[in-house]
């Protein structure tokens, strides 16, 4: 029986199998050392950078949901320079490949964090574009396509490293988001952030989140996750990175076969930081015993 080859390219960088960590859900790979190190899997994205260190939104600002969890982190992040000081030398040291995700609140602000970013060690740089644009009233630029196209095309015009986009589903259509991403140049996309969500502290008779609404995460988001994945693979031909949801081998491989070239754990890290490293070992048992000989082998096609 041949051996299938698990890694995957993405945007010209090769990821030794297709398991990726979620940005927010790991930090910046330091927590994850006592459970195994983070070279094991495909990549790291790391939470998310932007230009100054921000504190997030009050407490409480997670809460457990069925089957999935709501956050309302705010983007905290001690700022780029920090992390380009002090987190990205010791994760590259270890060997990781390295997505860095970077957020703003206006065009100029995510070029200027890509451009620090692309001057470092990183191997791929991660757009969150569920971030509210202060220029056009707070709407997240992630919902508009003119602008997912604008911030993709002016970041994507200061960076030489590969450029993946993350898409919001809080939105009707999520192809014409990831054609307008296609359009401005993207290399990669990433797809689902969290899904708008809300919970009511029945006690207290208020929302149970300071910041009222928060993202729903987690295995209660599978289906539309899986649903985003199909559309998009079949409206551009980037390669993309498929999350939301995926906690086991099973889910990833629904992923996989709806037609994600990778897939990125988030929420299931928190209940088993193992899951990433039983879903990569998972898909190489579930290729070999099947006769696929690489990841890609899997996409359905029609
Ligand atoms: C606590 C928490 C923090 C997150 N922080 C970020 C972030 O900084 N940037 C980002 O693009 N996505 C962030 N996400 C979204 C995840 O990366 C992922 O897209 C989403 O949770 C769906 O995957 P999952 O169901 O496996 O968690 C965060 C999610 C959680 C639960």
């Amino acid at each position: 029986m041949t051996m299938p080859d698990m890694s995957v390219d993405i945007a010209g960088v090769k990821l030794k199998n297709p398991v990726i960590t979620a940005s927010g859900t790991c930090g910046y790979g330091r927590e994850y050392l006592t459970f195994y190190a983070p070279e094991e899997l495909g990549a790291i994205t790391v939470k998310c950078v932007t230009l100054e260190p921000r504190e997030g939104n009050p407490p409480p600002r997670v809460a457990e949901t069925p089957g999935g969890m709501l956050n309302a982190i705010g983007l905290q992040n001690p700022g780029a320079r920090y992390f380009l000081e002090n987190e990205l030398p010791w994760l590259k040291s270890r060997g990781a490949t390295v997505i860095v995700n970077i957020a703003g609140n206006t065009v100029e602000e995510y070029v200027k964090v890509a451009e620090l970013i692309d001057e470092s060690s990183s191997d791929m740089i991660e757009l969150n574009i569920s971030c509210p644009n202060v220029k056009k009233g707070g709407i997240a630029f992630g919902v508009d396509p003119a602008a997912v196209e604008a911030v993709t095309r002016a970041v994507k015009g200061a960076v030489k490293k590969p450029l993946i986009v993350k898409l919001s589903p809080n939105v009707t259509d999520i192809t014409e988001i990831a054609r307008a991403a296609e359009a401005g140049g993207a290399d990669a996309l990433s797809l689902i952030n969290t899904l708008l969500g809300m919970k009511i502290d029945v006690k207290a008779r208020k929302p149970l989140l300071a910041n009222m609404t928060g993202g729903l995460s987690g295995p209660a988001v599978l289906p539309v996750a899986v649903r985003m994945v199909w559309q998009v693979s079949r409206a551009v031909k980037l390669p993309i990175i498929g999350m939301g949801g995926v906690h086991d081998t099973e889910s990833a491989l629904e992923m996989l076969m709806a037609g994600a070239d990778a897939v990125a754990v988030g929420t299931a890290m928190f209940y088993d930081p193992y899951a990433p490293i039983k879903i990569r070992d998972g898909l190489l048992r579930f290729c070999r015993e099947n006769g696929y000989r690489s990841p890609s082998e899997l996409k359905i096609k029609e």
